[in-house]
């Protein structure tokens, strides 16, 4: 794994944008990207940037069960407001929160061959999730429904009005998938992430910490603040 530690959020969404062009100079077509308030800062310097990615695919690693595409906590909103709105590619793909979970996971997975993932952008949870891979899940598992840990409707409920309201199950893109990507970033802020920082490097490879497995991945950039680096 290659480890940049950055000054702050907005630094590390700089090194990472220069990652992104560098591969895009490069050929890459297809990219795998992540929502939750780590890559803010990324998406900020695409929009700003004069790059174009209306020959590009995106495809999302996550969306809630339950959620419209228009409800405003629907990380197909987030990207909108974040990144699509501001700059669209040819297709955006983003798992559908009301849609029948069999044929969904079969959309999905068929999505992701059609298209292999060049460069996978990557957030971790508190509790070293990837996507919405909680702990335990197989890491040979595809497209899923996965139940939420308490830790992550936790720490996911700043952004519902309570608890209640936070989705309790997430289609995810599963590990395995996210590994297929040629090209990986992975970004953590604060001190809430250093534990998991610290056992996604320096930890045994374990389905109990599904960051893990980027162990074994041999194109892996991670971007860390010093607070999340405090633990390594
Ligand atoms: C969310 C998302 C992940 C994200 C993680 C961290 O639940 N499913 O893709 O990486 O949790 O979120 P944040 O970046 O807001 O800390």
């Amino acid at each position: 794994m290659n480890l940049m530690i950055v000054k702050d959020k907005a630094q590390g969404g700089k090194e990472a944008f220069n990652l992104i062009k560098e591969a895009i100079d490069s050929g890459a077509k297809v990219l795998g990207l992540a929502t939750g308030s780590t890559p803010e800062t990324l998406y900020k310097e695409m929009r700003e940037s004069e790059l174009d990615f209306s020959d590009m695919i995106s495809i999302n690693l996550d969306e809630y069960v339950g959620l419209s595409a228009d409800h405003p906590q629907s990380y197909h909103t987030f990207m909108k407001k974040n990144l699509v709105s501001a700059k669209p590619f040819k297709k955006t793909f983003i798992p559908d929160g009301l849609g029948d979970e069999e044929a969904e996971i079969k959309r999905y997975n068929k999505i992701i061959e059609e298209y292999p993932i060049d460069l996978q952008i990557l957030g971790i949870g508190t509790n070293a999730h990837i996507g919405f891979n909680e702990p335990g899940t197989s890491f040979l598992q595809e497209t899923h429904v996965e139940e939420l840990t308490s830790a992550t409707i936790e720490a996911n409920k700043r952004y519902f009005e309570s608890e209640k309201e936070v989705p309790k199950y997430a289609f995810s893109m599963g590990i395995k998938s996210i590994v297929s990507a040629k090209q990986i970033i992975l970004m953590a802020y604060g001190e809430e992430k250093a534990e998991a920082v610290n056992q996604m490097i320096n930890g045994s490879i374990t389905e109990q910490v599904p960051a893990s497995i980027l162990q074994t991945h041999d194109n892996v950039t991670v971007i860390i603040d010093e607070a999340a680096a405090s633990k390594l």
